[in-house]
């Protein structure tokens, strides 16, 4: 797709955001940060809008998106929460936690947002210029992470320019995601289930709940670009788990045992720190690469966020399409 769109650059004072709203409001597309990823943004009751970030993207299909709200209360008018929901919403919004919730009809969602499901995918996001931006518009916004689709997550707004710029209409810059990594996925239309890994721990979760989620991840029951098997994907061949340093691949590492590797996920072996470098440390690798070259990942702990972290991990080194 040609680049045809002059992308502005907003701030996060009072200016940019009322900018940034102002082109929500007119059925654009904005990319803004979240405590998460950078989302690409656009009004959730306009249809034209939510077609325009699929086309931007590149998405193949309609898959469902997350409608993000600025609260608990606007959450309320879109989906059915029950004793369970609640208790995650009090919990853990705002914050990296998305809930996948029976759709209340009449809500003027467009059905684009939830690929015509019955159920609705919602999250209300901590991070200040994502706040301030939903309250400035007043309304649900349809945000997937603001990448041409199947490639690394941004979580920088140079990622964004990077992927999209000539294809949306503007990027709030607020720096870097603290989090890194995309929200955790909660199915609570029936069993608790786990459908995505990410910036809430799963024990975490269990904890509130009282008792342990199903996990269903697999690829073929929610066929959703964060759920297929090669996205994530650097340029580059990706193989994980190595402990040691091939001299013809480059390395990424993990905790203070990987001295000499090209970048490090976390020296120190924190995997909050691991998660929020994940993306940026991958397009580095991606760029220091000669063509061929292999990127080597050191293992990840199966805990906490390294759970998110091995998920996309898995999904950047899986078998492109
Ligand atoms: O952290 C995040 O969640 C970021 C920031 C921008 O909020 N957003 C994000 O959106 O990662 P996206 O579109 O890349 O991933 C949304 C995922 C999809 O993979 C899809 O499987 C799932 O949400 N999803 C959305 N609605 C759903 C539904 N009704 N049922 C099941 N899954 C759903
Ligand atoms: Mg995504």
């Amino acid at each position: 797709m040609t680049a045809t769109k002059n992308t502005q650059v907003f701030g996060t004072d009072a200016a940019g955001i009322k900018g940034a709203a102002a082109v929500l409001r007119a059925g654009g597309l904005v990319a803004f940060p979240t405590e998460t990823v950078y989302g690409l943004g656009a009004d959730a009751c306009d249809g034209r809008a939510v077609a325009g970030v699929y086309a931007a993207k590149g998405r193949p299909t309609f898959n469902p998106l997350i409608a993000h709200v600025a609260d608990l209360n606007q959450a309320l008018a879109l989906a059915e929460f029950d004793d369970r929901a609640r208790a995650l919403a009090t919990a853990f919004w705002p914050g990296p936690l998305t809930m996948v919730l029976p759709r209340k009809p009449g809500s003027g969602l467009s059905d684009l947002v939830t690929a015509g499901l019955d159920t609705v995918a919602l999250r209300v996001p901590s991070h200040p210029v994502a706040q301030a931006l939903l309250v400035a518009f007043g309304g649900p916004v349809a945000a997937p992470s603001a990448n041409p689709s199947g490639r690394v997550s941004p979580t920088r707004a140079d990622h964004v320019l990077a992927g999209l710029s000539g294809h949306i209409d503007g990027v709030v810059d607020g720096g870097a995601c603290a989090v890194g990594v995309e929200s955790t996925i909660i199915g609570l239309s029936d069993t608790p289930t786990l459908l995505r890994p990410g910036g809430v721990p799963v024990e975490a979760i269990e904890a509130c709940l009282g008792a342990p989620l199903s996990r269903d991840t697999t690829p073929q029951k929610v066929q959703a670009p964060g759920q297929l098997a090669s996205h994530y994907a650097p340029q580059a061949m990706v193989r994980l788990n190595r402990d040691t340093r091939d001299p013809a691949a480059l390395w990424l590492g993990f905790g203070p045992a990987c001295a000499g590797a090209e970048r490090n996920l976390s020296p120190a072996g924190d995997l909050h720190e691991a998660a929020a470098n994940l993306f940026t440390y991958l397009r580095d690798m991606d760029e220091l690469a000669a063509q061929g070259q292999i990127i080597d990942i050191a293992p990840i702990p199966a805990h906490g966020l390294g759970l998110a972290i091995n998920d996309r991990l898995a999904r950047a080194a899986a078998p492109r399409r």
